[in-house]
């Protein structure tokens, strides 16, 4: 049976309340859980419900769509699968229509397959209709035909909404800034996320496949409770770390190598997001450590940056400024500090931004800048922050000793009122303590000290 605590519960019902407050009356909102997708014949991928829907219910079914009505009085209405024993024999249980009301604290329940008639009853008086305008098409279109339907009535003195408006800018808006709840939830997927990091950096050993660190990292996420990743974990060894969004994560791993993890654990909903780097024989070489080095300072520079009133692209210079300032005195760029971070030369070995908002969807919804501008940072945002230097081959200019070598250093930053407070804690970061770590706990070490 469905598990939702009292806090979830206020949450869910509170955001509601928020959304509601900020649209005019006679409005009605649509939110869809999703459906699940067919794999092939009768296998589906695992289902992970809509963040938008989840956020406004915490119900997790499929075949879900949630309609908040705003007319004299406010009610919520939950449309779900209809209870059927034979169904949930083979598939799974369902809540249904009797037990969803007390159990989310929703007005009213209806099954999924009166959607038409129940929101077109929904719809009389209506004048605006809200519905995310970054999801599928197909709810739009929905949207659409119920228009039709009605304005088809309009003859016969019925009436019809008037606007349909994107509820991304209202419901991510509110999504940015995380209340209690949600931060406790993102502190657990960061703790969680830290054990699955620390358990993959204990597990490599002489002639292991970076799918084999894998299954370490994320048997540690399941063992401590997470449903889930929060996205398709990232293994890569030696030169496949040079490859931002790698996921094959079948090589198998040398000793020479330094191995990059960016995986995260979810919790209640929410994602942790975490990069480690690290030396596979647990000793790192000279330019690994000079590089590794590099990129944290550049991260710490990005966090130190971290506080309300402050921006991203604040975080991000800091960051490019070390990096920069760091390649030209290992004679990986050339020139000088203000003519390099002019032409951007630092891109050739740091390509991606510093970081991005994270919530319910690992790179989170919410804008980065408002009228052109930079939005500022407020206590209640949650970011990450990872620079990274990716050498490879392909930098044939570059002596070959640098090459495949990709590094990246990611940590989750919760905005306080007066800075930033990483979630992440409890990774060994410095080179010295990655190698002081791995000595120490790393499993099997064979009698070459890998
Ligand atoms: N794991 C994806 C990212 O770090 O942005
Ligand atoms: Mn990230
Ligand atoms: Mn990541």
């Amino acid at each position: 049976m469905l598990k939702i605590s009292l806090e979830q519960l206020e949450f869910h019902q509170k955001k509601r309340q928020q959304l509601m407050a900020f649209l005019p009356d006679n409005s009605l909102v649509i939110v869809s859980s999703g459906e699940e997708l067919i794999r092939n014949r009768d296998v589906e991928f695992p289902f992970r419900v809509d963040s938008d829907f989840m956020y406004l219910t915490g119900f997790e079914e499929p075949d879900s769509v949630l309609v908040l009505v705003k007319k004299s009085t406010e009610e919520s209405h939950l449309f779900v699968r209809a209870k059927d024993p034979e169904q949930e024999t083979w598939q799974g249980r369902r809540l249904g229509v009797l037990a969803a009301p007390d159990t989310l604290r929703l007005d009213c329940a209806h099954e999924i397959d009166g959607l038409d008639e129940g929101v077109l009853t929904l719809l009389e008086g209506v004048e605006s209709v809200y519905v995310s305008f970054s999801h599928s098409l197909e709810l739009l279109g929905t949207v659409h035909g119920w228009i039709q339907a009605l304005k088809e009535k309009v003859r016969k003195g019925g009436d019809a909404p008037k606007q349909v408006c994107d509820l991304d800018v209202y419901l991510h808006e509110m999504r940015v800034i995380k209340s209690e709840f949600e931060v406790q939830s993102l502190r657990k997927a960061a703790t969680i996320s830290v054990q699955g990091h620390l358990a993959a950096m204990k597990s490599v050993q002489s002639s292991v496949f970076e799918f084999q660190v894998q299954a370490e990292l994320e048997a540690e996420f399941l063992r401590l409770g997470s449903p889930r990743v929060a996205f398709n974990s990232i293994v890569a060894s030696g030169k496949n770390a040079c490859i931002l969004h790698y996921t094959e994560n079948r090589s198998e791993i040398k000793k020479d190598d330094l191995v990059l993890v960016d995986a995260g654990a979810e919790w209640q909903g929410y994602a942790g997001d975490i990069t480690t780097t690290f030396p596979a024989s647990g000793r790192f070489n000279s330019e690994q450590a000079l590089l590794y080095t590099l990129v944290l300072a550049a991260q710490q520079a990005a966090i130190d940056a971290i506080k309300p009133n402050e921006t991203y692209d604040v975080a991000h210079q800091a960051a490019i400024k070390v990096l920069t300032q760091g390649l030209l005195d290992l004679g990986l760029l050339q020139g000088d500090l203000d003519t390099a971070l002019k032409e951007e030369s630092y891109k050739r070995f740091f390509m991606h931004g510093t970081g991005h908002w994270l919530g319910m969807d690992v790179h989170d919804v919410g804008v980065y800048k408002q009228n052109q501008s930079w939005r500022v940072f407020k206590a209640g945002m949650v970011v990450t922050v990872e620079p990274g230097l990716y050498i490879s081959e392909e930098h044939q200019d570059v002596d070959e000793k640098w090459h495949n070598i990709g590094i990246r250093i990611e940590d989750d930053i919760l905005v306080t009122p007066s800075g930033g407070e990483v979630l992440t804690t409890g990774l060994p970061r410095t080179v010295e303590e990655i190698e002081t770590w791995m000595r120490q706990y790393r499993q099997n070490v064979n009698s070459e000290g890998f």
